[in-house]
């Protein structure tokens, strides 16, 4: 029975309540959860508008944690934080959703062709591959044994089911094409490894300067407008993940919507298949009640863990993890919590921590063998962009890769905004190997030496602020030449122009070998007594400023261009 209502939290007395059940409240049965128990009183965050709950409204336990359906139906949807299907929510309620709706969160009448790779008598147990259905034509669905479940298979059928229906009984008990699984506890792995391939993304400054791997987690913060969304739609459309999960905050209220209108116009530039057929979008637009917020990530989470338990290479994106740490904030503050740091609550780090370290590569659990991975790639929006605020310093503290973004930069329009003095990744160790192999063996080496010139760069710019151009060197002037085009003519990248928006390893590795071997040549030129400013007037140097936007082959003759025109500047014979 309830006692008080507080918004989006509730107390209220239930028989047999457990710390993390579901419950249902009032007569139109929302939905909440416990998520604290003291005595015989329980705070129930809510995932529904509670207007209209009243003191003494009943309240029901299901006796079941918060789940997920897992299953065929899953890849294309749009689902809210607690995997209602928007959709069809909307179809039933219109655009304000009814109160206590229910609707399955896959789909109960559709068909899907199951294919066995088993065979009647084997012996299976939890992860074990019975089946496929081709839920997409970019995915295949594995269907798995469910946890807990082992034996031997009794049956096993072919054709077409829902996920209701029988497709196989294993040690006497009937398996659907669905499960559940509690979405605040993590699918094992049978075993993890160090992160060791790139989740290459065609963004040059990440690539290139500050890779992520597959199965690692990145925190991407910067204040609003300095575009973290647009480099998370990046990531979602080009990187080389099977599976996408994108789980939406929205700031502004109709960014969402934007993100609803926008996903399933998308296609997958490498099969020219919408991407919505790789894509699971959560969306919590800000009309709807924070707790849903709340639950949100560790529903994409689970979600992903399941399509990296078939052996897929799965990435999440969450934007903004602020939204959701506001979330947690309020509901800490109804519970009158003691607050730590700007409000939140003391367990912020570690519920972050909960979040980020379901991110990891490893041995799937289950035959046949395979190997997946799930990256997770948080954006976090600090008020004012300031980095030391908590949820920024405790995201850090989970993940290894840090892209900061950048006012200024955004403001002079340098998009990516990715500050490349101050951002890191802490995988370029173990990722240095494949790439040197699979892009160029100087790769490595230029990556450095382009990092150290824009390093020098800012020093030198202290200098020039304090005492002005004239007092730099000729060699310093160079180099500033050079940083300007490591700036313009790599790191800069139009999210927008058709080619320009990817780039694969091979041309950012050529396009950055290209700057520094037309540096080298102006270093030499200088030695031999040419200007700055004769050598600033060199045609190549357009040519190099056009290159980002023209593929490898139109750009050809670029690098015998730049050394021919050098030629000409210098007069004799160059020795490079
Ligand atoms: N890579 C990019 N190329 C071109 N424009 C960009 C790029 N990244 C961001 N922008 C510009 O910045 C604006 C704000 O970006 P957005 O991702 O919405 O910021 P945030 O999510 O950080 O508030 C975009 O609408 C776009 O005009
Ligand atoms: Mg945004």
């Amino acid at each position: 029975m309830i006692k008080k209502v507080a918004g989006p939290l509730v107390m209220a007395e239930i028989a047999g309540a457990r710390k993390g059940d579901l419950v249902k409240l009032g007569e139109k049965h929302l939905i909440g959860e416990i998520i604290e128990l003291r005595g015989p009183l329980a705070s129930i965050q809510v995932y529904e508008e509670t207007a209209g709950l009243k003191v003494g409204d009943p309240v029901s336990t299901t006796g079941e944690p918060l789940s997920v359906e897992l299953g065929p139906g899953l890849l294309g949807a749009i689902f809210d934080g607690i995997q209602r299907p928007l959709d069809q929510i909307r179809q039933q309620s219109g655009d304000f959703i009814t109160r206590g709706i229910e609707v399955a969160p896959l789909p109960r009448d559709k068909k899907w062709a199951f294919v066995p790779i088993i065979n009647q008598g084997s012996t299976v147990s939890a992860g074990d591959i019975l089946g496929t259905v081709q839920e997409t034509q970019l995915v295949s669905h594995k269907i798995m044994v469910p946890e807990g479940i082992a034996g031997t298979v009794e049956q096993i059928k072919n054709g077409d089911f829902t996920v209701d229906e029988t497709i196989a009984v294993v040690g006497g008990r009937a398996i659907t094409m669905k499960q559940k699984w509690p979405v605040r506890k993590r699918r094992p792995l049978a075993a993890r490894f160090p992160v060791n391939q790139p989740l290459t993304t065609g963004q040059r400054i990440i690539d290139s300067f500050f890779p992520i791997g597959k199965g690692s987690a990145a925190c991407l913060p910067g204040p609003f407008g300095a575009g973290k969304t647009v480099i998370q739609h990046q990531l979602a459309k080009w990187s080389d993940a099977d599976i996408i999960i994108f789980v939406g905050c929205g700031e502004r209220g109709n960014e969402m919507t934007d993100v609803l209108l926008e996903f399933p116009e998308l296609k997958d530039p490498r099969s020219g298949r919408p991407l919505m057929e790789r894509t699971v979008l959560i969306a919590n637009t800000s009309n709807m009640p924070i707790a849903a917020r709340e639950a949100s990530v560790y529903t994409g989470a689970a979600i992903a863990e399941y399509f990296r338990d078939m052996g897929y290479n799965v990435a999440l994106m969450a934007d903004s993890t602020s939204r959701w740490a506001e979330a947690l904030r309020e509901m800490s503050g109804r519970l009158e919590e003691m607050p730590g740091e700007e409000g939140y609550p003391a367990y912020l780090g570690s519920r972050l921590a909960d979040f980020y370290e379901r991110a990891g590569c490893g041995t799937c659990q289950g035959q046949p063998a395979r190997q997946g991975s799930l990256t997770i790639i948080g954006s976090v929006s600090p008020p004012g962009g300031d980095l030391s605020e908590p949820v920024v310093q405790n995201t850090l503290r989970v993940t290894k890769i840090f892209w900061g973004l950048d006012e200024s930069l955004a403001h002079k329009r340098h998009f990516p905004s990715i500050n490349w003095l101050l951002s890191y990744s802490l995988y370029v160790d173990n990722l240095s190997p494949h790439l040197a192999k699979i892009v160029a063996p100087d790769f490595l080496v230029n990556r450095e030496r382009a990092l150290k010139i824009l390093a020098e760069e800012s020093e030198l710019e202290e200098i020039v602020r304090l005492v002005g151009l004239e007092s730099l060197s000729p060699k310093e002037q160079l180099l500033l030449m050079a940083a300007k085009m490591i700036r313009e003519d790599f790191l800069y990248q139009s999210a927008f122009d058709p080619v320009d928006q990817y780039s694969d390893l091979p041309k950012q590795a050529w396009l950055l070998k290209t700057i520094l071997s037309f540096y080298d040549l102006a270093r030499q030129a200088q030695e031999a007594g040419k200007t700055t400013a004769e050598i600033q007037e060199l045609k190549t140097i357009q040519a190099i400023a056009k290159a980002r936007l023209s593929t490898e082959a139109e750009n050809k003759n670029l690098q015998s261009d730049i050394k021919d025109e050098f030629h000409n500047l210098i007069g004799v014979q160059y020795h490079a």
